[in-house]
């Protein structure tokens, strides 16, 4: 079979990211052009900032890309573009630039969804195994997914308020460590000891979440031990939360892959990177015998070669889409 080629374009966020794919798990090259440290000093991303950087650099990533790859666009069978869910003003930048690309060059244009990207950076690890369960948990989304096959989508569960990379950075913002906050904790969590009590979040039957409880529990105990001149031992606090958060998400996820009697577990999304979270799962899985598949590091959080991993099937499947794409600011997978 002849081999397919996927320029991938990928701008949701805070990522200019462009990617070249070969038959759907095979890695040309990737660029990644983070505006994480401009948007550092605002505590968060800027939508405007985002888009106006997007715009500046967008041209440059695509030209990187191909020369790095020693490849034109002509020699592309595709061009793919997260279309949603993501920031209006960033994902239109990443949208016309694939729509100009696939005009230009008579290329078919494929719609990938942000989530459905995340998923199958997983592909670059290993096939995957159908049925499957797929926890996603990033800084937008938090959710049970069960897969009968390629692309479906069934949402089992999810979270009722924050998800829960939101919910780290909202607590490293209140610990006073700079955004993104999740990979700190992350860090101080393997230093210090669960010793402060927090409150378990939803441990109910189903297979939601809720973090707003125990987010505000850690900003409440922060300032209140602040006001009483006390100091907070932020390795033991971020210790004591990363157990909590990541012991419920296990726990659903491993009753959920029981339930549904599957035998494979995909993690995707920008928390699955997450050591403490990777560690609870793996010996897990181990004890009952299930395949985790985590993506590598470089793939957890934001970049093309996911959509362009995703795509690919897209592409098989001749889901193309017009040159009249709208982007989808809050669409949802399923
Ligand atoms: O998937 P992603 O890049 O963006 C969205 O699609 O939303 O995820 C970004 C989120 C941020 O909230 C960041 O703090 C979190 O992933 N994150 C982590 C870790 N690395 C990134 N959270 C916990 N532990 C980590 N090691
Ligand atoms: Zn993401």
């Amino acid at each position: 079979m002849k081999d397919i080629y996927i320029l991938a374009i990928e701008s949701s966020c805070d990522e200019t990211s462009v990617s070249i794919i070969k038959n759907g798990n095979i890695e040309i090259n990737t660029v990644v052009l983070s505006q994480i440290d401009i948007h550092k000093k605002f505590g968060g991303v800027v939508p405007e900032i985002a888009s106006r950087n997007h715009v500046e650099n967008i041209t440059l990533v695509i030209d990187e890309c191909l020369k790095k790859s020693n490849m034109t666009v002509d020699e592309m069978d595709a061009i793919a573009v997260t279309y949603g869910p993501g920031l209006a003003g960033s994902l239109i930048v990443g949208v016309e630039a694939a729509k100009t690309l696939a005009m230009l060059y008579n290329k078919p244009l494929i719609p990938v969804h942000h989530i459905a990207g995340h998923i199958y950076a997983n592909r670059f690890e290993k096939e995957l195994q159908f049925p499957l369960i797929c926890l996603v948990v990033s800084g937008g989304h938090t959710e049970i997914i069960y897969m009968k096959e390629n692309y479906s989508f069934e949402k089992i569960g999810g979270t009722l308020d924050d998800s829960v990379g939101e919910c780290y950075d909202k607590v490293a913002r209140v610990l006073d460590i700079p955004y993104p906050g999740g990979p700190k904790i992350d860090e101080y969590a393997h230093i210090g000891k669960h010793s402060y009590n927090l409150p378990i979040p939803l441990d109910d039957d189903s297979y939601n979440f809720s973090f707003s409880g125990i987010k505000s529990a850690v900003i409440n105990l922060a300032h209140n031990e602040k006001q009483r001149g006390n100091d907070i031992n932020v390795y033991d606090l971020s210790a004591s939360f990363q157990d909590v958060v990541t012991e419920i998400l296990s726990k659903k996820t491993m009753r959920a892959i029981n339930e549904y009697n599957v035998k494979q577990l995909l993690v995707a999304g920008g928390v699955s990177a997450n050591k403490g979270l990777r560690e609870k799962l793996k010996e897990l899985c181990e004890k009952n015998n299930v395949d985790l598949v985590v993506p590598k590091f470089s793939y957890c959080t934001d970049n093309a070669a996911m959509i362009g991993a995703a795509a690919y099937y897209m592409y098989l499947d001749k889901r193309f889409a017009n040159l009249d794409l709208k982007i989808k600011p809050t669409d949802k997978l399923n």
